[in-house]
């Protein structure tokens, strides 16, 4: 009887124990990661369309870029999701919408537009969720996804500034990079030694 009574008391505590994990879930953290998949995954799409656009008009180093971009989103998708799969939630690969295509000029201030949405307001609204959450690991992908973002920005700018001043993309590097680990996005690595952002050697970055 004894026995019984112990063997019961054992599966009743193992039952707490697992109640009381599963109540613990950052559900606020899995969420944002979520829509955080969606959005990049969106990106992705508009940055292959943007490519093919690009190189429609004879943008070819244009072209080139958006595709190292898409990379770059791609990059910070399967970041994201491995969050989500080390707290115990299932990959998540949502379909993209149909992206909107317009000139590359266009398309150009779009995506300026598009990161500059998710490194104000997307990335800074997740970030302190998880930090209260205490999900290390989500704030250092959206943490890194931000300043990735930042920098996408910039290098669309740039280019925008020369095809709007030149009507070509001849002065537009014809070589890009993308940091592996934390979708960096680079038109020059000549001299560096790491990335800025994740720390990763520069041998490892991919090239369009
Ligand atoms: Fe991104
Ligand atoms: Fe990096």
């Amino acid at each position: 009887m004894k026995r019984v009574i112990r063997l019961t008391g054992m599966l009743l505590l193992v039952g707490i124990i697992a109640v009381s994990c599963t109540s613990k879930k950052p559900e606020k953290t899995i969420e944002s990661l979520k829509s955080a998949i969606i959005g990049e995954t969106n990106a992705n799409a508009r940055y292959q369309a943007f490519s093919l656009k690009a190189a429609e008009e004879g943008y070819p180093n244009i072209a080139k870029m958006f595709l190292a971009a898409t990379e770059a989103e791609a990059i910070h998708v399967k970041n994201h999701n491995a969050v989500l799969v080390k707290l115990g939630e299932e990959v998540f690969n949502p379909i993209a919408e149909t992206p909107e295509v317009s000139t590359t000029e266009d398309n150009l201030q779009s995506a300026i537009d598009g990161e500059t949405y998710e490194f104000t307001e997307i990335y800074p609204g997740f970030i302190p969720i998880s930090i209260e959450e205490k999900v290390d690991g989500a704030v250092t992908t959206y943490t890194r996804a931000k300043y990735a973002e930042v920098n996408h920005a910039k290098l669309y700018a740039q280019t925008l500034e020369i095809l709007r001043e030149k009507g070509n993309d001849k002065e537009i590097a014809s070589i890009w990079f993308v940091c592996p680990n934390c979708g960096n996005l680079f038109n020059d690595i000549e001299g560096l030694n790491h990335c800025p952002i994740c720390g990763d050697n520069p041998e490892t970055f991919l090239e369009f």
